[in-house]
């Protein structure tokens, strides 16, 4: 109910979601209090009369927890690299919480992207990036959040050191886990979990459990309007588009064309030499030669998805070094308009955030696009497939390929028919997030 509830106000403006959350939680409080009140069982043994009078000697919600049983906490070392690795790596470090049953403590993100000085970080409070009350409200009954105020003993505290190296075990990791979660380990306030990022961390929930958590996550408003405005340019681009290659029309209709939904395409154009030198490495590794595509393929098999209205604007995420080569907006095949956030008069909006935010940003833009193509290889794009697969389970979607489902996703990286790029879906049924962390060539259509 509580998720039908925060979702159903997703629709009417996220301002209200703080306080609608806040609005159940109340209503939780009360029946808890009611039910409470009224059992037999209430003020039977010492911990819980004391409780029970605690409880009542204080204002009302601040001691709920006091009164619901004593919160245990796991503390999780800061969270590093690109956005989506920093997703999936909250995401275990959630999941982990939920293992040993205790609640979160928010971690800290990285702003920044250096991957050897740890000095150049930026620790960032998750808060700063997506809303708080938001992901409880979502993720009540799964994981909770909370803050280090909540702690009530600072002191009482196991430090747990996570195994490493090659004979660190999957099998070993989930016992040391699964042993954290009895007594005597059981009973500290906090698990500090010490070493290596999440990120790092063996694996042992399935895909739907990653998916769950990654629903939960929001952009803070913030983000969202920065987002909002770089869609809206994007369509409006489209509108004016499609505005003049019809034929004149009478006034009234063409006002109704300025109210039309103008469709748009992103391409997660992977072709910075970063990547380049990443990917040729993968291909080796796998003895594969599907995950580098040139900028021809792409163009290529983009041009030719099937059932693409144009004129379309094909909005092109890429890495800022790309920004300053004009030729990856060449070559494109009529009809399609590609533009990225330079020529999209964009830039500044991204310019005034730290590399988190635009990732975060061009992530937004990415997901919330009517087609998108990207790299099955990386994990930019299968974190935007997965969302926009999710998306269509929610809304009681059974088809998640090809072009005439409401989320289409597209592999470049892989053929499909007619030239074209391979249609993709995340398979939620997948025992772990593996194929996501690390890039795959099924794409499960
Ligand atoms: C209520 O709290 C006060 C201190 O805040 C304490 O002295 C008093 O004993 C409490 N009452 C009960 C019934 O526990
Ligand atoms: C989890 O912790 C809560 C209190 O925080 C407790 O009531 C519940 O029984 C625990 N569940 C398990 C499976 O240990
Ligand atoms: C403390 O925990 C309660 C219950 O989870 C929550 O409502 C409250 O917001 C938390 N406070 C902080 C500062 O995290
Ligand atoms: C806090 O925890 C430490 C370690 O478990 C313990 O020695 C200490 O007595 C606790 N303090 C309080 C006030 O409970
Ligand atoms: C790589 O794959 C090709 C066929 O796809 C195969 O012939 C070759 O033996 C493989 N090489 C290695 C080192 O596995
Ligand atoms: C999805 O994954 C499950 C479990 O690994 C597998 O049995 C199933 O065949 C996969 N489905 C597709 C369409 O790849």
């Amino acid at each position: 109910m509580d998720l039908w509830h925060c979702k159903r106000l997703r629709f009417f403006g996220l301002h209200l979601n703080s306080l609608g959350c806040k609005c159940v939680a109340l209503v939780v409080i009360v029946l808890v209090l009611r039910a409470v009140l009224i059992s037999p069982f209430a003020g039977f043994g010492g911990i819980e009369q004391s409780k029970l009078i605690f409880f009542r000697n204080n204002s009302l919600p601040q001691n709920l927890q006091l009164h619901i049983g004593k919160q245990k906490f796991l503390e999780v070392p800061q969270i590093i690299w690109g956005l989506n690795n920093q997703k999936i790596a909250f995401a275990r470090a959630c999941l982990t919480a939920r293992f040993l049953n205790r609640t979160l403590l928010m971690p800290s993100l990285s702003a920044s992207l250096f991957y050897k000085e740890i000095d150049l970080l930026q620790p960032i409070s998750f808060d700063k990036v997506f809303q708080f009350e938001r992901f409880n409200c979502l993720c009540k009954g799964f994981v909770q959040l909370s803050h280090f105020t909540n702690v009530s003993n600072r002191s009482d505290v196991l430090e747990l050191q996570k195994g490493s190296g090659r004979k660190w075990t999957v099998e070993k990791d989930l016992d040391q886990l699964t042993q954290h979660s009895k007594p005597p380990y059981d009973e500290y306030e906090t698990i500090r979990i010490v070493g290596k990022n999440p990120f790092l961390w063996h694996d042992h929930w399935p895909v739907k459990d990653y998916a769950k958590i990654f629903e939960c996550l929001a952009l803070v408003d913030e983000l969202l309007k920065e987002a909002d405005k770089v869609v809206s340019k994007i369509r409006e681009i489209g509108r004016q588009a499609r505005h003049k290659s019809e034929q004149p029309q009478n006034g009234l209709e063409s006002e109704s064309r300025l109210l039309q939904y103008v469709p748009y395409v992103a391409v997660h154009l992977r072709i910075e030499k970063d990547w380049m030198i990443h990917c040729k490495k993968l291909e080796q590794r796998f003895n594969i030669s599907e995950i580098c595509s040139s900028k021809e393929q792409i163009i290529e098999r983009v041009g030719n998805i099937k059932g693409l209205n144009h004129p379309t604007v094909v909005y092109l995420a890429v890495a800022d070094s790309l920004l300053e080569d004009n030729s990856i907006l060449d070559g494109w095949k009529e009809g399609l308009l590609p533009f990225e956030k330079k020529k999209l008069g964009v830039l500044e909006i991204y310019q005034k955030h730290p590399y988190l935010f635009k990732s975060a940003i061009d992530y937004e833009v990415c997901s919330r696009s009517d087609v998108f193509v990207g790299n099955s290889f990386s994990t930019f794009s299968s974190l935007v497939v997965l969302d926009r697969t999710q998306k269509m389970i929610n809304m009681g979607v059974s088809k998640q390929c090809g072009m005439d489902v409401r989320w289409p996703s597209y592999a470049y990286n892989l053929p499909g028919g007619l030239d074209g790029p391979c249609p993709w879906a995340t398979n939620m049924s997948d025992s772990s997030l593996q194929a996501i962390s690390y890039g795959s060539n099924h794409v499960s259509c």
